[in-house]
């Protein structure tokens, strides 16, 4: 049986020791038994999670959010595609979630709004949409061009934490930001080439579907790269205090360990999504880990 339990659900049973957990799952990739693992894994059929009507209409006619970036782009040129490895997930065996009680103040389908979800369920509208403008935060970067780029919303709250994390005594890198369409098309196509389409829909968007392509998105690194896009990511200190204390900077670890049944992908540790302080903060409060159940949207494992 494929066991998890991260604990990153407040209502997942807690596993004796997660980590090992992780470690053991990245000694099968290692042992080159990974995509059969992941095979093993893959995410089941949705289980129900609350379906808020009421906030979904909310949703649909709440105010787009209007502050914008102001800089511009410094750099254009696309990332090279990586294929990282993702980790194994299992059967969920979590408590149907917390309703949310949450009344959306900016809009979730607006990719211009800090609340915007985007998700299997729900593409970007338009499909090759592009923030008004974008910037390179001043942050240490671990890429270059169009990935060092990030809306100026997000740099901004970027660098706070970056420098905090550093403060700490953490180093984060700026691994992989803004996505336009082209490239997450080439990013994407990479992982359907080298694993397959249905391994591929667990760990990379289809076009028009990656939060990357908003600018409210990014990947981290911790400066070494070993464990760079590796399961093994989520022990190294800039994911763990990323994950602790990403919330103060209204940041959240978008796709939770072994929530892949409502958000669609396998747990990335290095993906970061800017809600704003508020909403990071409340959802690190109540225990919620994504923004399908923060929102009381419908869970998005696949594909319609
Ligand atoms: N890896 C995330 C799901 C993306 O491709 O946007
Ligand atoms: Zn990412």
């Amino acid at each position: 049986m494929c066991h998890d339990g991260s604990g990153e659900h407040p209502e997942a049973p807690e596993p004796a020791n997660p980590t090992a957990s992780r470690r053991a799952f990245s000694r099968l990739l290692l042992a080159g038994t990974g995509l059969a693992a992941l095979s093993a894994c893959a995410p089941e059929a949705a289980r129900p999670t609350p379906s808020a009507a009421a906030a979904a209409s909310a949703a649909a006619t709440s105010a787009p959010v209007t502050a914008t970036p102001s800089a511009t782009a410094t750099t254009t040129a696309p990332p090279a595609a990586s294929v990282p490895a993702s980790p194994a997930a299992t059967a969920p065996e979590t408590a149907p979630p917390a309703r949310s009680t949450v009344k959306p103040r900016h809009s979730l389908t607006d990719p211009a709004s800090p609340w915007v979800v985007v998700n299997k369920h729900r593409p970007l509208t338009p499909a090759a949409y592009v923030p008004a403008a974008l910037v390179q935060p001043r942050v240490r970067l671990a890429t270059s061009g169009e990935a060092a780029l990030l809306n100026s919303t997000t740099a901004a709250a970027a660098e706070k934490m970056f420098a905090a994390a550093a403060g700490a005594g953490v180093t984060m890198t700026l691994a992989s930001g803004y996505r336009s369409f082209a490239t997450q098309t080439s990013t994407y196509n990479g992982y359907v080439n080298s694993r397959g389409q249905a391994a591929a829909d667990t760990a990379s968007a289809r076009p028009g579907h990656s939060e990357h392509q908003t600018g409210w998105s990014f990947d981290i690194g911790d400066g070494g790269g070993a464990c760079s896009f590796q399961p093994c990511f989520a022990d190294q200190p800039a994911a763990a205090w990323a994950k602790a204390n990403g919330h103060r900077f209204g940041f959240v670890v978008r796709y939770p360990w072994m929530l892949h049944d409502i958000t669609g992908y396998y747990y990335e540790p290095w993906h970061l999504r800017y809600v704003g302080v508020e909403a990071a903060g409340e959802m690190k409060a109540r225990g919620i880990t994504t923004l399908e159940q923060y929102f009381g949207l419908e869970a998005a494992p696949a594909y319609r």
